[in-house]
């Protein structure tokens, strides 16, 4: 195929070499650190398509310039980077790769919260730091998880994965939070909807599982921190957005919960003095959900999938904007 597309970074070998079977012809941008935006522009102009993620910004501005693109294809499940409206003006498809990391984000969401729960990444400080002494029978105490009451917030597939890992693990009980009820969820784990407010008020461990946007931006703030136990573990292995970080900084430091498991934050990076990192029971991680070569491997045939079949087909196995093939 004589198409031009342009690799934004170094994706795993699975999915380029089902472009390369097809002779797409692929540019790649080889360095560790992203395009800027000029850079990614300036190479958009002379592409047909876009294989990016989620630390592209493909905003409005980006489709000022680029609007002659014929497919953008993202490796991700998330893609706040991108502005969907203005791509489905324009009618260009938007590819994503859901599912393919459920399973390996849904294991740090449970990671972290058991890590959260037994002081675990500061623990592990105090060695490092030379201050293992004797044995404490009552210094850095954790807490246990079996039959709490999990919170799920946005129960989708990688919210499911979570839940069942809680209710198999530690047999505990399962809330909900959704735009909408989903009676498969509620079969599937027993799991109960609640509003928000309850949601917070009853939730030992909350874990966040929805996508990024206005509604759910800065959800989490003093206001939500306050209505939570003060024994309660927040887990975000979402987008870092969604909830406030000085206001979790502060809920954390005067008591209104007890933790926080972060594998998003906001801003990527977080800065190596944030004080969240020198808080005993919180856990951070550098946003490394979807990092197992399983799903990688896997995100990488989907999003190559989006691609080839787009060009051969007419149509994208996982599209988010399927309104701009069907008119
Ligand atoms: C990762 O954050 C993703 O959206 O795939």
């Amino acid at each position: 195929m004589e198409k031009k597309i342009l690799v934004t970074r170094r994706y795993p070998e699975t999915g380029i070499r089902l472009l390369e079977q097809e002779n797409f012809h692929l540019t790649f941008w080889e360095k560790e650190k992203p395009m800027t935006q000029d850079e990614l522009i300036k190479q958009a102009k002379t592409h047909d398509a876009l294989l990016c993620t989620l630390t592209d910004k493909i905003d409005s501005h980006f489709f000022n310039e680029c609007s002659h693109l014929d497919i953008i294809s993202q490796f991700a499940v998330g893609y706040d980077n991108i502005d969907i409206a203005s791509a489905t003006r324009l009618g260009i498809p938007i590819g994503f790769t859901p599912d393919a990391m459920s399973e390996a984000t849904a294991d740090i969401a449970f990671g972290l919260m058991i890590a959260v729960a037994r002081k675990m990444f500061f623990l592990h400080k105090t060695i490092i730091n030379g201050q293992w002494g004797y044995f404490n029978p009552t210094g850095n105490l954790g807490i246990e998880l079996k039959h709490k009451t999990l919170g799920i917030f946005g129960l989708g597939r990688i919210g499911i994965k979570m839940a069942q890992r809680c209710k198999n693990a530690y047999e505990m009980n399962i809330l909900y939070h959704n735009r909408t009820p989903s009676k498969t969820a509620e079969k599937l784990l027993d799991a109960t909807y609640v509003e928000f407010e309850d949601l917070l008020s009853q939730s030992d461990v909350l874990s966040v599982h929805c996508a990024l946007t206005p509604e759910t931006k800065d959800i989490f703030n003093q206001r939500a921190f306050k209505r939570m136990k003060p024994s309660a573990l927040f887990i975000n292995t979402a987008r870092g957005p969604i909830h406030h970080e000085k206001d979790l900084i502060c809920a954390i430091r005067v008591g209104d919960i007890w933790g926080a498991g972060l594998d998003v934050t906001n801003p990527e990076p977080m800065q190596p003095d944030n004080p969240l990192l020198f808080m005993e029971n919180v856990c951070v991680l550098p946003h490394v959900g979807s990092g197992t070569q399983e799903a990688r491997n896997q995100m990488s045939v989907l999003a190559a999938m989006n691609i080839i079949e787009f060009y051969k087909k007419g149509h994208l196995p996982h599209i988010v904007n399927p309104e701009v093939l069907e008119s």
